[in-house]
């Protein structure tokens, strides 16, 4: 087993007297016999970028949809804003400002960029009949996408007709659309080119230098994650088996970890 590094220097603290954007208390999540989460407990402070490293099915998803409401956790506590919290559903999470862009993504391929952009929290015309403003939704997809610098043909084409990169940037400026606190970005630089990911890091660094918003992004490029988050936390089988500022580790120490971990369940028999 890698040692667990969580003193108190690589958690996010509330000094600044602004209260924690979230917190973990030993999560635990099963899905029938099946233990995803294995009792995690973590921290995202005020602003913070923090970077989530692990193997596949390590559970840094089944985290992240725990922390937007999508599934309920077995047991284990977590508190928004320093509030305890059970998130009910993605609308609950959704209205405490918690935003997400899945691994997964759930666009609606068949519709339209713009109606993707818009989904589930459509501009309405004022009136007795409640229609849609398409006008508005059209403009306003399209300055929200030439600001973060994605480009596409038009806000017209349906969703099938992009690349997976150009998909997933549609699905990360949807999510930077709304008035998110907390975002939770699930792999966004998977099936990206180096232009696309270049973009999506870059729209990251920029949203943080705006302030006000906590970001959890789940990664798998180690390089890149030290770069971006300010903070990197390693899930291993279900739990957190190292924390650490980005500044106070390197690629080569966290290599080393997790080759490490390999050995043991090597010896252990358990791979
Ligand atoms: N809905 C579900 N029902 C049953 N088992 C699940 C479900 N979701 C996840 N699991 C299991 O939980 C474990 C953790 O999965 P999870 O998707 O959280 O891993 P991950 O770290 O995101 O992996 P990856 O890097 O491949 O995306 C896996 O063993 C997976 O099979
Ligand atoms: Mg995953």
């Amino acid at each position: 087993m890698a040692e667990l590094r969580t003193d108190a220097t690589a958690s996010a603290s509330a000094d600044s007297g602004a209260p924690l954007a979230m917190r973990g208390e030993q999560l635990v999540k099963r899905f029938g016999a099946v233990t995803a989460l294995d009792g995690v407990s973590f921290t995202l402070g005020p602003g913070e970028i923090l970077g989530i490293l692990g193997d596949n099915g390590a559970g840094k998803s089944t985290l992240v949809k725990i922390l937007t409401g999508f599934h309920q956790q077995t047991a284990g506590t977590l508190y928004v804003n320093g509030q305890e919290m059970l998130l009910r559903s993605v609308d609950h999470a959704r209205s405490l400002g918690i935003e997400c862009v899945y691994q997964d993504l759930a666009l609606a391929n068949s519709l339209s960029i713009y109606h993707n952009m818009f989904l589930n929290r459509e501009i309405v015309r004022r009136g007795p009949f409640r229609l849609l403003d398409h006008g508005k939704m059209r403009e306003r997809a399209a300055q929200c996408l030439d600001d973060i610098g994605v480009h596409v043909p038009s806000v017209d084409l349906p969703v099938e007709r992009l690349s997976g990169g150009q998909r997933q940037a549609i699905a990360v400026a949807r999510a930077v659309n709304s008035d998110a606190r907390i975002l939770l970005l699930d792999e966004p630089l998977a099936a990206m080119g180096a232009r696309e990911a270049a973009l999506i890091i870059d729209l990251v660094l920029r949203l943080k230098e705006k302030g006000g918003l906590s970001i959890i992004m789940i990664m798998h490029n180690y390089a890149q994650t030290l770069d971006i988050a300010d903070r990197i936390m390693l899930m291993q089988r279900g739990r957190v088996t190292f924390e650490q500022h980005s500044a106070q580790t390197s690629v080569p120490e966290l290599m080393d970890i997790v080759r490490r971990e390999y050995r043991a369940m090597r010896a252990n028999g358990t791979n």
